[in-house]
């Protein structure tokens, strides 16, 4: 392999690598916004009211009933009517949640939670957690003075010294005869920098360990919905949790919706990175399109208000909002998305429908550049969203797919992309395959503006997972991440800003590497898919090395090998350090990945 380091071919993106989500897998409820009850509106199907079930103590005796004559706000417009003919202190009739398949508790903390009540003869109401083998009681306290119209009524949780569990539920009792109803009842941990309405810790230290540079939001399919209605209306999810409806999500689940445009956003601030805002553009995943023109006008008109939502000052009507909610800075954008894989869209109505809301939000946004989801022939896109999901030998097969297209019209965003190998989460041979694409990516990084894996998280419960082949997985508690994980984290964490002149002779058919420079390390990296050793002899030109190199390695015998919740460490990156020649003449192991990063004066 030589290398001329003085010889830039063109710069690396600044923006290459980011995270792409969406409510997908229980990624949001159930995974990363770290509400603790599950379905806190008492939302009802043919089956009844789910997730929520009677758990009287001796001989109490309770009902529910789903009332949708009251609830707490009009966009929450139902409750549960819990009527007790028979409880006492020592027998208080209970009402069970049992979280996203456990509630994960550690000890000496406090947990913050609420619930909204309509009062009638039913004035108190004990919450307690309880641990789910023992029937011990976790932690507890009572409401009392529950009266008149609906209220929101605050408590809090403290854990002694109790052993970390996720085996564990929520019991609302009765202590007595009478009647109330209930609706939101919410319930959270600690979260990451202690935002109300926040995150799980963990899920975004996962995510900071990506390295990203920007979050692509709100998906996917997520974005679109099954139908026109079930699309992410982002007015309806911002403000109080009262004031979110909650809406049917694609992907077979309710969406809280607790997790709105305003927690993404923050969720970006917090990882200090952009969003990269997909917008509505009209057309719904079976098969329903708004035609352009004046029927398309309230969309665009809403796709607009979102923009100034996210950056507007506050002046502005909806930069006023965002700052009435609590954030009056703007956020960074740059980049906007006009829908999401319009390519399904047989109708065609793409060619019309993305001119008018790019020409509308370049219109008042010169500045943003737009991204098409389609290779539309009209309104010429600022940039073109690809999605690849692949086996490892087609993306080996299809490294060079961007090194011969034309540089002149516009850049690509590689919006989802992932080797789909191995479930909930992939394997190293993912990883593997992963690695030779991201290669290709780093090569034309001149034409790929921005990439980023999808999806990223997944539930690991039984029942959790829509779609095989995820990077982070993860239960009520604790949370892993697959071999692809340490692949992106490492391509992402070692990236120059340019890349170098670069030739190989002699390698095997399943050797990949990409080289970029910044200004004082020269990073390479290989990729040995093959099952064979692979010599390696690197000749660096227009440059000297500088001292010792730093060789960081990702390896698994074999291809199937992989990480899980409970063995979350198998494969990891193993870092050491080497003189320059042998950092330069070596043999890279069978099925492994190498950043090499090599000091340069
Ligand atoms: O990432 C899963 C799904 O794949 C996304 O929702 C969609 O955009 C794509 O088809």
């Amino acid at each position: 392999l030589t290398v001329q380091a003085d010889k830039p071919l063109h710069a690396v993106s600044p923006m290459l690598y980011g995270l792409m989500t969406e409510e997908i897998n229980y990624s949001y409820d159930g995974g990363l916004y770290a509400e603790m009850v599950r379905n806190r509106t008492f939302e009802k199907n043919w089956m009844g009211i789910q997730y929520w079930m009677l758990d009287n103590a001796g001989d109490s005796h309770a009902s529910l009933k789903w009332d949708d004559s009251t609830g707490p706000s009009e966009a929450v417009g139902s409750s549960v009517a819990v009527t007790v003919d028979a409880a006492d202190a020592a027998h208080p009739a209970g009402l069970r949640n049992d979280g996203w398949w456990g509630m994960a508790l550690q000890p000496n903390t406090t947990y913050t939670g609420s619930f909204y009540a309509k009062g009638d003869s039913l004035d108190t109401v004990g919450v307690s957690l309880v641990h789910n083998g023992s029937g011990k009681t976790v932690a507890s306290t009572t409401v009392s003075a529950i009266n008149g119209d609906w209220k929101q009524y605050t408590f809090t949780l403290k854990t002694g010294d109790v052993k970390a569990s996720k085996d564990n539920h929520l019991l609302l009792t009765f202590p007595k005869a009478g009647k109330v109803s209930l609706s939101l009842v919410s319930l959270f941990p600690p979260t990451y920098k202690g935002r109300a309405n926040g995150n799980r810790t963990d899920l975004m230290e996962m995510m900071a360990g990506l390295h990203p540079k920007f979050l692509r939001m709100p998906g996917g399919n997520y974005l679109e919905g099954d139908q026109i209605d079930q699309r992410f209306d982002w007015k309806t999810t911002i403000g109080p949790i009262a004031d979110r409806p909650t809406h049917r999500g694609p992907w077979s689940y309710q969406s809280s919706d607790g997790l709105g445009l305003l927690e993404f956003l923050e969720w970006t601030e917090d990882l200090k990175i952009e969003p990269v805002l997909a917008v509505y553009a009209g057309y719904s995943l079976k098969g329903d399109f708004v035609h352009a023109g004046p029927a398309m006008q309230p969309f665009v008109d809403d796709a607009l208000d979102e923009i100034e939502f996210v950056i507007g000052d506050t002046s502005t009507k909806w930069g006023a909002v965002r700052a009435k909610l609590g954030h009056p800075a703007p956020f960074p954008l740059h980049y906007v998305e006009v829908g999401n894989e319009d390519d399904l869209d047989h109708s065609g109505s793409y060619e019309t429908r993305f001119p008018q809301f790019n020409t509308a939000i370049k219109k008042k946004y010169p500045q943003l550049q737009v991204i098409a989801t389609a290779h539309v022939k009209r309104g010429q896109p600022d940039v073109i969203d690809d999605h690849y999901y692949k086996r490892a030998e087609d993306f080996y097969a299809m490294v060079d797919r961007y090194d011969n297209m034309p540089r002149t019209g516009a850049k690509i965003f590689v919006g989802e992309w992932a080797t789909r190998e191995g479930f909930p989460t992939t394997d190293m041979g993912a990883a593997l395959g992963d690695a030779a694409w991201m290669t290709g990516m780093e090569r034309n990084s001149d034409l790929i503006v921005m990439s980023a894996y999808a999806p990223m998280l997944v539930n690991v419960n039984p029942g959790g997972m829509q779609w095989e082949s995820n990077l982070i997985g993860y239960d009520a508690a604790t949370s892993y991440g697959s071999p692809s994980y340490y692949a992106q984290s490492i391509f992402a964490e070692f990236l120059g800003t340019d890349v170098p002149t670069s030739a190989i002779t002699g390698a095997n058919k399943r050797f990949f590497y990409s080289v970029t420079r910044d200004a004082s390390k020269l990073y390479l990296k290989v990729v040995n898919a093959s099952t064979e050793p692979q010599a390696l002899d690197v000749k660096i030109d227009g440059a000297t090395i500088a001292g010792e190199a730093t060789l960081t390695t990702l390896h698994a015998n074999n291809r199937a090998d992989t990480n899980t919740l409970t063995d979350p460490k198998h494969i990891v990156p193993v870092t050491s350090k080497l003189r320059a020649a042998a950092a330069t003449h070596r043999t890279v192991p069978p099925l492994t990945i190498e950043v090499i990063t090599l000091p340069l004066k």
